[in-house]
């Protein structure tokens, strides 16, 4: 059982701890360090911590604390993982790891020199909807990957310092992309390598000097092609979608907006709704458990069990620098309106995948293109004859 040291006491704290109390109810957080005295008060009463703190380095060295669990804002991840390797506590990130691969491969590299557990807290892999989807991918359902898309778009961050390009290290791409990318990536196969990405990016409402809108391309070897979209300008609460296609099946996914629980209110008694919901008068889509549905528990039992285990985390810090790598080379390509490589200084993956040939034997002189049932009865084939390339029809009946 994790005694936990949790690092931030803003909006992504206070859910990992609703998600950490709530489930099994045998994992405590033990400390709280938060910069200002009334927040770290606030959340130790909260949720019972027995200790808080206004010193970072206080919390993480606690006695009792032998988990820590990164919940600050970008700039600041390092720092922490670093003093987490200096007390050799297990660490558990939020997501981005890093605010470029650069951060994240010395914080990879300084977590592994120090043997210490790391869990890359990317929770939209471990939603209910996507744990299914997933499974039913593995088992082959959906046959050869051929695109996943994830989309995530609302109407921009809660705090300040999302908007400001140093602490954040960029805009809608890194903090948003962070979680279509991982997800994509685990549709396609976290063994495949990313090659390649092609990236369009604008800042089109926001005074801001990052981008507020992106849309993105990222290739793999074995030809699958993942594909993120991201927005701060979204309106209408928050939009989490993911799509894959595969050469025998389809998964759509709507995790936030329309997930089958739908409200009208005048307004009487209105309140929370669900995160980034811009109204909560008129028709509104709550989320049934908002903790559970997306991820948060199931990630967190994965990082206990793993923790108790002494095994890794299904995401772990190696996952979270892949991510940033592809979108260095994200914000790479939007300046250069090129495809740009993925620069993978570290790569665990398979190596050397080749596209598998689209070709489809039918017969002995002819590849299957496709079948058709008509509505008029008869079931046609198109077939493509070997030696001449020729396109030709075939009538069953
Ligand atoms: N679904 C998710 O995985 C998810 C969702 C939201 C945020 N996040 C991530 O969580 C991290 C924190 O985001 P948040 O939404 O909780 O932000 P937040 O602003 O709500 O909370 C940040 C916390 O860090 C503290 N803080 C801010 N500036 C600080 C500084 N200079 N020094 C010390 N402490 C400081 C704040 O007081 C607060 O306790 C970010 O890395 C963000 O990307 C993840």
């Amino acid at each position: 059982m994790p005694k936990i040291a949790m690092l931030g006491s803003g909006f992504i704290g206070r859910f990992y701890a609703d998600s950490i109390l709530g489930q099994r109810s045998r994992d405590s957080i033990v400390s709280v360090y938060s910069r200002r005295k009334e927040s770290a008060e606030k959340f130790a009463k909260d949720y019972h911590c027995k200790h808080w703190t206004t010193e970072m380095e206080e919390a993480i060295a606690h006695p009792e604390v032998d988990l820590v669990c990164i919940s600050l804002p970008n700039n600041l991840h390092e720092i922490a993982v670093l003093l987490c390797c200096k007390h050799k506590k297990a660490v558990m990130t939020t997501k981005p790891l890093g605010r470029n691969a650069t951060e994240a491969r010395r914080m990879l590299e300084a977590v592994e020199d120090a043997g210490i557990l790391n869990a890359y807290l990317e929770d939209l892999v471990y939603t209910p909807k996507f744990l299914k989807a997933h499974a039913s991918v593995q088992n082959g359902a959906l046959g050869r990957i051929l695109w996943a898309k994830s989309r995530e778009t609302h109407p921009g961050p809660h705090s300040e310092w999302f908007w400001d390009l140093e602490q954040a290290g960029g805009g809608c791409i890194l903090d948003l992309g962070c979680h279509c990318v991982e997800i994509a990536r685990s549709f396609i196969g976290k063994d495949i390598r990313p090659v390649e990405v092609m990236c369009w990016a604008d800042t089109q409402v926001k005074p801001i000097e990052a981008e507020d809108h992106a849309i993105g391309l990222v290739k793999y070897e074995n030809g699958a092609i993942g594909q993120f979209e991201v927005s701060w300008t979204f309106r209408g609460g928050m939009d989490l979608r993911d799509e894959v296609m595969g050469t025998e099946g389809t998964i759509w996914i709507n995790n936030f907006l329309r997930t089958g629980l739908e409200m009208f209110t005048t307004g009487k008694g209105a309140d929370y709704v669900a995160e980034k919901a811009e109204s909560n008068t008129g028709w509104l889509f709550p989320m049934g458990d908002e903790v559970n549905d997306l991820g948060y528990n199931h990630m967190f039992t994965d990082v206990f069990n793993a923790f108790e285990k002494g095994k890794a985390p299904k995401e772990t810090f190696y996952d979270g620098y892949v991510v940033n790598a592809i979108l260095d080379a994200a914000y790479r390509s939007a300046r250069t309106k090129l495809w740009e490589p993925v620069q993978l200084d570290i790569w665990r993956g398979r190596i050397g995948v080749s596209k598998v040939s689209p070709l489809t034997e039918y017969d002995a002189d002819h590849y299957l293109v496709k079948e058709e049932m008509t509505h008029y009865g008869a079931k046609k084939l198109i077939l493509k004859e070997k030696t001449s390339g020729k396109i030709v029809e075939k009538i069953l009946n």
